[in-house]
């Protein structure tokens, strides 16, 4: 029977770190990390539309030496009050994480992610990401060293397995008894792409074993979050404790707002976004930059019903290499002159 979960995404959810350090997130539905997508520029104009309880960076992967200051800074960008924003780091092992962390919160990193969910073959093979999935003794032993070596809160964020779900409940008994403050569950397999439906069953199985646990720690589910109903249906049928948002981030910013209790957006506030969007990247990354992020926006944006019966203007704009004909139409659309 599904559990109503105990903490609704309108309610404030509080992590806490090994010196009993507590972190407050507004609500419990939280941006999730994208490379390439959810950089600083993005991150604050949907923060800026409401409802986002949390978000984290794009991962930082540690390889052959600690991560500076500086890098972490780029990815973080300013620190803020309102929504935390954790940084994620990934590693296949503990060597240079203590010194990462450090870096991390010098530059005001309110909480530290560590990715174990990443499925690309440059990271698997080098048994970092998903990879540990595989091996929950060595993802425990660094989240573990993680959790030692600060007093931020340390969260993690796993797949629910590599080819079968059969380790799911070791791993999450592996993240708690290791000490993390948090997890994310991605309720897909690491052999499934992001096309592949995803499964909340295995979201309430994770429930299930981080019930039985003596430290209880919030539960994010993620995975195939399409819609602002879909925040409530997850929480019923899981028993989580939050929501995490990735693509449908992209697809309507203002899927946090509206989860919330807002109202969708116009077709002319949809426009407005990408157009502010489109400014903003150009004045960190120039015309070229703001062309590719316009149109990484446009191959999945539908907020404000923008190509309701218009998929071949989609198509269009994808195959325009004019950032102001890309604009043009946009602002034609804020004008209501479409
Ligand atoms: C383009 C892209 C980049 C991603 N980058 C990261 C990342 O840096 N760190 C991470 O933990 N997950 C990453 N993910 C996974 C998402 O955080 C999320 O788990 C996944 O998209 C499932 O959620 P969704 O169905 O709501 O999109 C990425 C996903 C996409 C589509």
């Amino acid at each position: 029977m599904p559990v109503v979960s105990s903490v609704p995404a309108n309610s404030t959810l509080a992590i806490t770190g090994r010196t009993g350090r507590v972190l407050t997130f507004p609500n419990g539905v939280f941006l999730a990390p994208m490379e390439g997508v959810t950089d600083p520029v993005f991150r604050d104009l949907v923060i800026a539309l409401g409802g986002v309880g949390g978000a984290i960076t794009e991962f930082i992967r540690i390889s052959v030496s600690a991560m500076s200051a500086k890098v972490v800074k780029r990815y973080l960008g300013p620190p803020r009050d309102d929504t935390p924003v954790g940084v994620q780091f990934m590693a296949a092992d503990e060597q240079h994480l203590p010194a990462s962390i450090a870096a991390a919160e010098r530059v005001g990193a309110p909480w530290i992610d560590l990715n174990f969910g990443c499925p690309v073959p440059v990271v698997f093979n080098k048994c970092a990401g998903s990879a540990l999935l595989g091996k929950p003794e060595v993802l425990a032993r660094i989240v573990r060293a993680a959790v030692q070596s600060t007093s931020l809160p340390v969260s993690a964020k796993i797949r629910v397995g590599i080819d079968a779900p059969t380790r799911l409940r070791e791993i999450v008994a592996a993240v708690v008894e290791a000490g993390a403050a948090m997890l994310t569950v991605h309720a897909r397999l690491r052999c499934q792409p992001y096309t592949h439906p995803a499964t909340w069953e295995w979201l309430a199985i994770a429930r299930e074993e981080r019930d039985r646990q003596t430290r209880r720690i919030p539960l994010i589910g993620n995975g195939g979050v399409d819609e602002p109903s879909d925040v409530p249906r997850l929480l019923r049928e899981t028993g989580c404790d939050g929501v995490m948002i990735g693509r449908a981030a992209l697809a309507d910013p203002w899927i946090f707002a509206q989860a919330a209790g807002a109202s969708a957006p116009t077709l002319a506030q949809a426009a407005d976004f990408a157009l502010r969007y489109a400014a903003a990247v150009e004045a960190v990354r120039g015309r070229r930059g703001s062309l590719a992020k316009l149109k990484q926006l446009v191959r999945y944006y539908r907020a404000g019903g923008i190509f309701a019966d218009a998929e071949d203007q989609r198509t269009q704009l994808l195959r325009c290499a004019d950032l102001d004909a890309v604009r043009a139409w946009f602002t034609a659309r804020t004008q209501g002159m479409a």
